[in-house]
């Protein structure tokens, strides 16, 4: 039985967070409540796509989702325009969550890492209260391709933040330059959390693969129906065809056959 509702729910707040993101709060109160790791279809009442966009819960206060958004076209600027009381159809919860991988990480001591490239940070930052409860230690890998102060002190200050915050910009703008997978030694931790561009999440898999620790990542694929009905978002694992949406978007690393 599916669980999703869909409604237009008015925006409660949209602020700047850089030059291309920005992060709206959209009243909802219905249940269930949104987990870490989930989406939702969304785009403005008034709009010119045909379809929602898929947007990771980023937070959830009981009364209001909150989404990190970066501008690619014409549905994120939209959603970029919208303003407090205006209306944005919202279909969602969608997809599993980060928590339904907890059961397969090792309680061996060791902290459990989050690994995120750009925007990616936005679902690991929703889990960290939920992480804690099972693995109070953890430490979250922020890359980005330059300096994104707002975000980094968004990481810092959640509400159960990680013992360790460790940033890398690709232009060296802040922390150290070069990809985060450079810094990660994955075999220090129980497992591994991640979610940014197809090629990172490659590579994160690659360096926990080579250390043998647990990798749970977020796959992003282009989506068009987003509720398992159009096959158009495929992930190609060791058990066949997976839909991102339905199926996903969190999958253990090691079935996932990376292009
Ligand atoms: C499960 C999931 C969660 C997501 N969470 C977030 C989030 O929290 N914050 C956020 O900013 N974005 C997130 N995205 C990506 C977001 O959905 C796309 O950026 C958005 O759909 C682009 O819509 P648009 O109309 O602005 O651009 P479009 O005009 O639709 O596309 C502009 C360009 O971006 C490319 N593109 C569109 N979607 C994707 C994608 N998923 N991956 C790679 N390239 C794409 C298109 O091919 C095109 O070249 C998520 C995607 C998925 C599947
Ligand atoms: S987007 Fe239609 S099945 Fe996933």
């Amino acid at each position: 039985m599916s669980t999703r509702q869909s409604g237009l729910c008015a925006v409660m707040e949209n602020e700047p967070i850089d030059s291309a993101v920005f992060r709206i709060a959209v009243a909802w109160e219905q249940d269930p409540p949104p987990k870490a790791g989930q989406f939702f279809l969304i785009k403005p009442k008034r709009s010119s796509v045909l379809l929602g966009r898929p947007i990771s819960v980023a937070r959830y206060d009981g009364r209001a989702v909150h989404f990190l958004i970066i501008r690619i076209g014409s549905g994120t600027q939209e959603l970029a325009e919208t303003r407090e009381g205006e209306d944005i159809f919202m279909i969602g919860p969608l997809g599993n969550g980060w928590a339904d991988f907890l059961p397969g990480v090792p309680k061996n001591g060791k902290p459990v890492a989050l690994v995120s490239g750009g925007l990616g940070c936005a679902p690991l930052m929703c889990f960290t209260e939920e992480l804690s409860r099972s693995f109070p230690s953890f430490h979250f890998y922020a890359g980005f391709p330059t300096a994104s102060p707002r975000l980094t002190g968004m990481i810092a200050a959640l509400s159960v933040p990680p013992q360790k915050l460790i940033v890398t910009t690709d232009d060296g703008t802040d922390g150290e330059q070069g990809f985060i997978t450079a810094v990660l030694d994955a075999g220090d931790y129980a497992a591994v959390f991640s979610c940014g561009a197809p090629a990172m999440l490659k590579a994160v898999a690659a360096v926990c693969g080579k250390a043998g620790t647990a990798c749970f990542v977020s796959t992003e694929n282009r989506m068009a129906c987003g509720v398992g009905a159009c096959l158009g978002c495929t992930v190609k694992t060791i058990y066949g065809n997976k839909r991102c949406c339905a199926d996903g978007p969190v999958f253990n690393a090691g079935e996932v056959i990376f292009a």
